[in-house]
């Protein structure tokens, strides 16, 4: 049964369970006990990026090996090399041969990508890499410290923003590259279910019950123009009407929001970003009823998604038709949408025909490889989408 905010304040047995909460789930229950049950959007965001406590504000290790779950990142530096040809491949293409390179990554985390990238162009295309300008756009304080530290060797190579806006003031007139990896799954996401009867799309929320946080119907979704506003608002009316009540799906407006701005800063160049999704039609098949969000914690997956905030990471996958859609309706068009294993195999296929194959491939680079373009590893499940203006 969930309790009733008051209650749970004024009880002498609840109170005691609210001391048992981690400082941040303190935070999270405050917010309920004030307003009431929260959009799971925002515990996501307080889960995620509460300064000090949430996930990605610990310490920097949360990636990789010894972490909560890896990346194409930590599986080792060639995932880096490849797309510092590929972005050597794209400015080397370009007309005008003085101009300054703005390379802009954003969801750093650590700066590892950024150091491979660089690193590889600094040895590879020495030219090309005095030209470049890596920016690195990041609101957090912590990680911009952690990317400092890992990128101290390239000096004032990199420079850092806070946020796209200020990007916009800076670069608009030049050609650049905009790139994430894993970033959009990373973002806040409302977790919303199919009512059949009222043909209506409610909102889950999170609330408290006994000294857990629990999903929770809200009574309307929490902003009325959410729905309208998203994808879900062109599902046409033959599906509606097979979707099986209670059917849940997550929309990401942020992740969308963000897209947009990012696709409207580039006056001309690319936009690129790796991240595990579906499109639509992908998304709302039978086997996906219970929707994409996910928990990880060393490696494992954890059944309860809102245990622990801040103990372990969160994501959703990444809806890419709407991604898409989000860069052409800026002016982009779309390069390619494919499967990371493909976009990877086809980059590597140019710069090892360039460099005389892969002899010269430590055994190490070859499991690298495997790890990013098998099917059964990181290759099938990433998608590589590149959107460009001009
Ligand atoms: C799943 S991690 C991926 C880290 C790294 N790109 C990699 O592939 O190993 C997502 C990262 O995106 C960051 N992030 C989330 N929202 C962001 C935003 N609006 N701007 C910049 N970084 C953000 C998170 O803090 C986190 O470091």
């Amino acid at each position: 049964m969930l309790c009733n905010p008051r209650e749970y304040q004024l009880n002498p047995h609840h109170t005691r369970t609210i001391y048992e909460l981690n400082t941040l789930g303190e935070k999270i229950l405050t917010e309920i006990l004030r307003a009431g049950p929260l959009s799971f959007a925002r515990f996501m965001e307080l889960a995620l990026y509460c300064p000090e406590y949430g996930f990605y504000e610990k310490e920097a290790d949360t990636v990789g090996w010894g972490g909560d779950f890896y990346t194409s990142v930590s599986v080792g530096g060639l995932f880096g090399q490849l797309l510092a040809f590929q972005f050597a491949e794209w400015f080397g293409n370009l007309p005008i041969a003085d101009c300054r390179l703005p390379i802009v990554e954003a969801g750093a985390h650590d700066g590892k990508l950024a150091w491979d990238i660089l690193g590889w162009l600094r040895e590879h295309r020495p030219a090309l890499f005095e030209r470049v300008e890596y920016c690195i756009i990041e609101p957090s304080p912590r990680r911009r410290a952690w990317q400092t530290k890992t990128l101290e060797s390239f000096g004032t190579k990199v420079r850092w923003l806070s946020d796209l806006s200020a990007l916009a003031r800076h670069d608009a007139a030049g050609g650049q590259i905009i790139f994430a990896n894993e970033l959009l799954d990373a973002m806040p996401v409302h977790r919303l279910g199919w009512d059949a009867t009222k043909r209506a799309w409610f909102e889950w929320g999170v609330g408290l019950s006994e000294n857990r946080f629990v999903w929770q119907r809200l009574n309307q979704v929490a902003e009325n123009s959410l729905v309208e506003r998203s994808w879900l608002a062109a599902l046409p009316e033959e599906l509606l009407s097979v979707l099986p009540d209670g059917y849940v799906v997550e929309i990401s407006p942020a992740a969308e929001q963000w897209w947009s701005e990012a696709a409207r800063s580039i006056a001309s160049g690319w936009l690129l970003t790796f991240d595990y999704g579906f499109t639509t039609e992908e998304l709302l098949r039978p086997e996906r009823r219970e929707g994409t969000l996910r928990s990880y914690r060393q490696h494992r997956l954890v059944p309860d998604v809102l245990a622990d905030p801040g103990k372990q990471d969160i994501t959703a996958h990444v809806n890419f038709s709407a991604i898409q859609s989000a860069g052409e309706a800026a002016g982009l068009t779309t390069e390619s949408f494919e499967v990371q294993g493909r976009f990877l195999t086809k980059l590597a296929a140019r710069l090892w025909h360039q460099t005389g194959g892969t002899d010269r491939l430590s055994e190490a680079g070859r499991r690298q490889f495997q790890s990013l373009t098998h099917p059964q590893n990181l290759g099938q499940s990433f998608r590589a989408l590149v959107q460009r203006r001009g």
